[in-house]
């Protein structure tokens, strides 16, 4: 198995920099459109034979280092008794809703079975791939947006009026998910995931004095559970001003978004591992703006023990394929 990106998780710099890219696999990709079109997306994720060609699909085209599981941050609340919906349109819906304290009577303990087709998917990846294979999660912080919304927002009125005004109660919901999310993410360890990252999208909508309360110790807990395991990549967004609580975390690799200025992240974080973190939409734009760009980062982050290059956030769906796979080549071939 190629291991450019595990040595990189580790510490360790390869001969090369490794190189993945979240939301890999996706509608930009004409082949994963093909499928799609047949299935919708919850069949794609229930089904480990599709799961599983659409999670190849990006290391056969593009050549990255490595593979990331196909589902959502979204399925493991099916197994805590939630529905969940992806309408074309509307982006996701999750139901019912959880918003007071008492709503917290309707949430059930984890039944990992339910989703037993995310084990099923992995299985099958761990005989195919030829690279390392990341598992994932939400931070339980960023999953209780979900549950407590309903969907995707930009406010988070619902969450925050929840946390200033049942903090106890908001507490309970976090030990709920918390420990929900370390039994699934040991479940993928066990089934045989190479590595684990904790997406926490929504992290930086907290003040740095309520990341402290209602965030952060739930994600340690996770880190100290699976770090045993699986080398933990922790990816959160708007967050620059969150470095040096992100510092305690203690994750292998710590994954930013855009909005950080590397060098300055490797500062606050002990010159730790890093991941990211290109703006996506540079991909957009003409070539040798995105290859000055792309050089320039890789120089950046030399200052890191290891870096594993990605963008700040996930792939855009108007990213054309051929631009993806030069920036690949790119960055394989780059030598300091
Ligand atoms: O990165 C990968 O290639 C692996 C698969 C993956 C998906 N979602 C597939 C997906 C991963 C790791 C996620 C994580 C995820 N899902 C996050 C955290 C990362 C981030 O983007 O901030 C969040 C917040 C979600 C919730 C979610 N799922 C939203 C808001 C949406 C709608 C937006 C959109 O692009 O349609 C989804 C749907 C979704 N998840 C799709 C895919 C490929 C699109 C499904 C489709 O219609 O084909």
């Amino acid at each position: 198995m190629k291991d450019a990106f595990l040595q990189a998780c580790r510490g360790i710099r390869p001969t090369y920099t490794p190189v993945w890219f979240m939301r890999q696999a996706g509608r930009y990709m004409p082949e994963y459109q093909k499928i799609r079109q047949k299935y919708d997306f919850l069949t794609m994720c229930k089904t480990p034979e599709i799961a599983a060609e659409v999670t190849m699909q990006p290391v056969k085209i593009l050549n990255v280092d490595a593979a990331i599981l196909f589902s959502d941050i979204l399925i493991p609340l099916e197994a805590m008794g939630f529905k969940i919906e992806f309408a074309d349109s509307s982006g996701p819906k999750v139901s019912p809703t959880v918003r007071t304290g008492s709503d917290l009577k309707n949430l059930r303990p984890v039944e990992l079975p339910i989703i037993n087709f995310v084990f099923e998917t992995i299985k099958i990846l761990t005989k195919e791939l030829d690279v390392p294979l990341i598992g994932f999660s939400a931070s339980p912080f960023t999953l209780a947006t979900y549950v407590i919304e309903g969907r995707s927002s930009k406010e988070f009125i619902n969450t925050k009026r929840f946390i200033f005004s049942e903090p106890e109660s908001f507490h309970n919901l976090m030990e709920i998910l918390t420990d929900a999310t370390i039994q699934y993410l040991i479940d993928q360890a066990k089934a045989g995931v190479h590595a684990i990252q904790i997406f926490d999208t929504w992290a930086g909508i907290l003040s740095p004095y309520d990341y402290e309360v209602f965030c952060k110790p739930y994600v340690k807990k996770i880190v100290e559970k699976l770090k045993s395991y699986v080398p933990v990549i922790y990816f959160c967004s708007n967050t620059s001003g969150l470095l040096h609580h992100i510092k305690d975390l203690e994750v292998d690799v710590v994954s930013l978004d855009w909005r950080s200025d590397i060098r300055d992240a490797c500062l606050t974080l002990n010159f730790q591992p890093l991941q990211g973190n290109l703006d996506p939409l540079v991909l957009l734009g003409r070539e040798n703006e995105i290859f000055k760009r792309i050089k320039n980062l890789l120089i950046q982050a030399q200052c890191a023990k290891s870096h594993i290059f990605n963008l700040g956030h996930g792939v855009n769906i108007n990213t054309s394929v051929d631009v993806l796979k030069k920036v690949v080549d790119f960055i394989h071939e780059f030598r300091f």
